[in-house]
């Protein structure tokens, strides 16, 4: 029996599907229960990218989605991040959210629970390996432990192909104009992904 959180950012919506596979995959648990929440945009990105025509209907998209805040995360056993790129690292929004959080730190309330991260890049090499890493300091922090992606489980990441799939984390390729959809190899690995942070979950909260 665990509680799966999946909080991500998503501005053009890949790794809004990312997350639905996770979510899936984690169900795929006998007893778990998986919640998928946002991080709130900023306002000023909100106004910036108004004219871009994908950035406007991956939003409407994600309109109903609940935006998560401190109590998500305290109902969580597990937590599986969301992270798009920007320059390599974790976009502002993330970051914001993560800072508030501060209350959470200081009151240990999220140590031992499990962790991972789902990322996306514009290109092959544009950083997922440095932002799921770079944003692995923040979580252990919070003393969350961190689960990433096996071989042995995940053997498409063996290539030389231009796909998502990493050991540290599940992620995907957006394409430098944005044009890509997730490629059907890292929709399941994120689904791998979410089954293994429930089980390890649903393990250490038994
Ligand atoms: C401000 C900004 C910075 C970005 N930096 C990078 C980068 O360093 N490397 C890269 O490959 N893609 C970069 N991208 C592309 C995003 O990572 C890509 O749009 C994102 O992964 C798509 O996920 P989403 O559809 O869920 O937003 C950047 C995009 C923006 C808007």
């Amino acid at each position: 029996m665990a509680n799966i959180l999946i909080p991500y950012y998503s501005a053009y919506g890949h790794i809004y599907e990312m997350a639905q596979s996770v979510a899936e995959g984690a169900k795929r648990v006998d007893g778990t229960e998986v919640k998928i929440v946002k991080i709130e945009e900023f306002d000023a990105v909100k106004e910036a990218m108004s004219g871009q025509e994908a950035y406007v209907q991956a939003q409407n998209v994600q309109d109903a989605v609940e935006t998560a805040t401190h109590d998500h995360l305290r109902w969580a056993d597990g937590i599986i991040w969301g992270i798009p790129t920007r320059y390599g690292s974790m976009p502002a929004q993330m970051k914001q959210f993560l800072d508030s959080a501060g209350g959470l730190w200081a009151s240990g309330e999220l140590e031992g629970k499990v962790t991972s991260i789902f990322t996306s890049t514009g290109s092959v090499h544009g950083g997922q390996e440095t932002t799921i890493i770079t944003s692995l300091v923040p979580l252990l922090h919070f003393g969350l432990l961190y689960v990433g992606l096996p071989y042995s489980e995940n053997p498409e990441q063996l290539t030389k192909e231009g796909i998502g799939g990493t050991p540290y984390g599940a992620s995907t390729l957006a394409g430098p104009d944005g044009s890509a959809t997730p490629d059907q190899r890292d929709l399941t690995m994120a689904g791998r992904l979410g089954a293994r942070v429930a089980k390890i979950a649903g393990k250490l909260s038994s």
